[in-house]
């Protein structure tokens, strides 16, 4: 829904959330106009940035995001654009209180007197007890490249996908479905059906040479 049809919804919307790079053509939703229409409507923001939220790292790239710190609460998929392997998906609240459903206690996880000495208790932080430290990859990967590191690939990754369109707009044999926004890519083969563009993707895959969305 743009702008226009959510000023249109019934006067007290508790929840509207927006895409920040959707998933197949990577568009981002008018991020300013939906938080000014959460604010005067006393809506709730939620921003799904799994896929463009690693934009902000970029300079070039970090304003296309602007309204993203009016949201409540943010996804994040660094398993997408941010170079870590599955799973490696985040969830930022504003308000520490958004965790509160998390809040379940169990005598055996959470001793009082290791409450009381201020060590923290992960309980509070999701349902799930025994769990991967997928945060240790991110940590590692932020520690060497920086914030620096990941927009340069963030740009090139960008870059990349403009040269690529360009090159497919410029040939004969494919359509490309529209310019790139982020890094993906949409096109086919000229003229071809939906059935042969199908076929194409499982020759790939199949043969080892290429997984196509
Ligand atoms: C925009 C967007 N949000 C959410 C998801 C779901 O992500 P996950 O599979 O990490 O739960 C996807 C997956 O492609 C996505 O593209």
């Amino acid at each position: 829904l743009g702008p226009a049809t959510l000023e249109t919804l019934p006067p007290e919307p508790l929840l509207i959330a927006a895409t920040a790079g959707t998933t197949d053509a990577g568009l981002i939703d008018p991020l300013p106009e939906i938080a000014a229409l959460c604010a005067r409507r006393g809506a709730r923001l939620h921003i799904d940035a799994a896929y463009g939220g690693a934009l902000l790292f970029s300079p070039r790239h970090r304003a296309r995001l602007d309204g993203l710190a009016a949201a409540d609460t943010v996804t994040l998929d660094l398993h997408k654009l941010g170079w870590q392997p599955v799973a490696a998906g985040l969830l930022a609240v504003r308000d520490g209180h958004d965790l509160a459903a998390l809040n379940h206690r169990a005598d055996y996880l959470n001793a009082d007197d290791d409450t009381e000495a201020g060590l923290p208790d992960l309980l509070g932080r999701s349902l799930r007890t025994t769990r991967r430290p997928d945060v240790l990859k991110i940590a590692v990967t932020l520690k060497t490249l920086g914030r620096t590191g990941l927009g340069h690939l963030v740009d090139r990754v960008c870059a990349q996908a403009q040269e690529f369109a360009e090159l497919v707009d410029r040939h004969p044999g494919f359509e490309l479905h529209a310019p790139p926004t982020i890094g993906t890519v949409l096109f086919r083969p000229a003229g071809a059906t939906d059935d042969t563009v199908a076929a194409v993707r499982r020759q790939l895959l199949t043969d080892g040479r290429a997984v196509l969305g």
